[in-house]
């Protein structure tokens, strides 16, 4: 499936209002929506302020990580204050959708605005915005074109040159759940081992350090999520802009299957006290001006058709995405630990 930045077109005009068919909210008492949130950055919260701005709707934040987030959700059953629970990683939203924490939305704009591969068939859960899972080569060290497919990592002129974050990251967990998927499970599980005998050093950090890594010559090449790279070229910090600088961006497997994507996104939970705003609250967020916003300030693609991402993604190309269903990487998620474990790729 290819990446195209999408052609923008009027959509909006031929929706309804999305305020005209919502119930009416008690007006006497105050309205708020409660997210529990595994998104960890700085423009979430402007984007919150805005809605409440907007809406008069006050958003309450609870962060934690999903998995602490799911288990929160199970203690507290049919008590729960949640209404939305958002997730970095489709193969979280998958495991809440098949554990029964989600409701169905019953947006029609939602459907009408997110193309059908970035969100649930059940309306259970939408991608928010998208990112894709990519390599990136030391400019000095790695000429162009030396690597072009996840698979060369494994080969052994990569030996000690190889840096990735651990594989608790969820972003590993579904690269890998993709691979399980796309070249099955022996092979998925050759690479692992082959990889993680390339490594420059044990897994740690996040995806931001690799790259400071590869700048200060522990290593030449790295698995990391396109936004990471974008917020490097623009951090304020010149250790960070230099890093980013030292690095060139080679989206994997365009003559096959396509580079690793996933989604940051969002579900209704099943016992929503306020499913109002919580529906008013991810057609927010699927806004134009809000899309906007997490492709300006995040550097992430955005998941509305229509909307471009950032000039400095657009300056990467368009490339051909895996068109893996998303749901696959929920059900290949307790594989790829295991297989992580196999490999000792902690
Ligand atoms: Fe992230």
């Amino acid at each position: 499936m290819k990446y195209l930045f999408p052609i923008a077109f009027a959509c909006g005009l031929m929706l309804p209002s999305c305020n005209s068919s919502e119930p009416k909210e008690t007006p006497t008492e105050p309205q708020v929506v409660n997210l529990y949130s595994h998104r960890h950055y700085d423009i979430d919260q402007e984007i919150f302020n805005r809605f409440e701005q907007e809406t008069g709707v006050k958003v309450n934040v609870v962060k934690a990580s999903a998995d602490e987030l799911l288990v929160r959700l199970q203690q507290e059953g049919a008590n729960s204050p949640a209404d939305v629970l958002i997730t970095s990683d489709a193969g979280r939203l998958v495991e809440a959708a098949s554990g029964g924490y989600f409701q169905p939305y019953s947006s029609t704009r939602i459907d009408s605005l997110v193309p059908n591969y970035l969100r649930d068939e059940n309306k259970l859960w939408t991608g928010l915005t998208m990112r894709a899972r990519i390599i990136v080569a030391s400019k000095d060290r790695v000429p162009q074109g030396k690597i072009s497919r996840y698979e060369d990592l494994a080969l052994p002129e990569w030996k000690g040159k190889v840096l990735s974050r651990p594989s608790s990251s969820l972003y590993n967990q579904s690269l890998l759940a993709s691979f399980i998927a796309g070249m099955g499970d022996s092979a998925a599980l050759a690479w692992t081992k082959s990889v993680r005998e390339n490594m420059a050093r044990d897994p740690k950090g996040n995806d931001r350090d690799q790259v400071m890594a590869i700048q200060g010559g522990e290593g030449d090449v790295a698995l990391i999520n396109t936004y990471y790279l974008g917020l490097l070229l623009n951090s304020e910090k010149p250790e960070e802009q230099a890093a980013g600088n030292s690095v060139y961006v080679i989206f994997p497997n365009q003559n096959d299957r396509g580079s690793h994507v996933n989604v940051s996104g969002a579900g209704i939970l099943k016992n929503a006290p306020n499913k109002a705003n919580a529906e008013k609250l991810l057609e927010f967020l699927l806004s134009e001006d809000v899309q906007r916003m997490y492709a300006d300030a995040n550097y992430e693609y955005p998941v509305r058709m229509g909307t471009q991402p950032s000039a400095l993604l657009q300056s990467w190309g368009t490339f051909t995405m895996d068109s893996l269903n998303l749901s696959q990487l929920g059900a290949y998620n307790g594989r790829a630990i295991e297989i992580f474990n196999e490999a000792g790729w902690e």
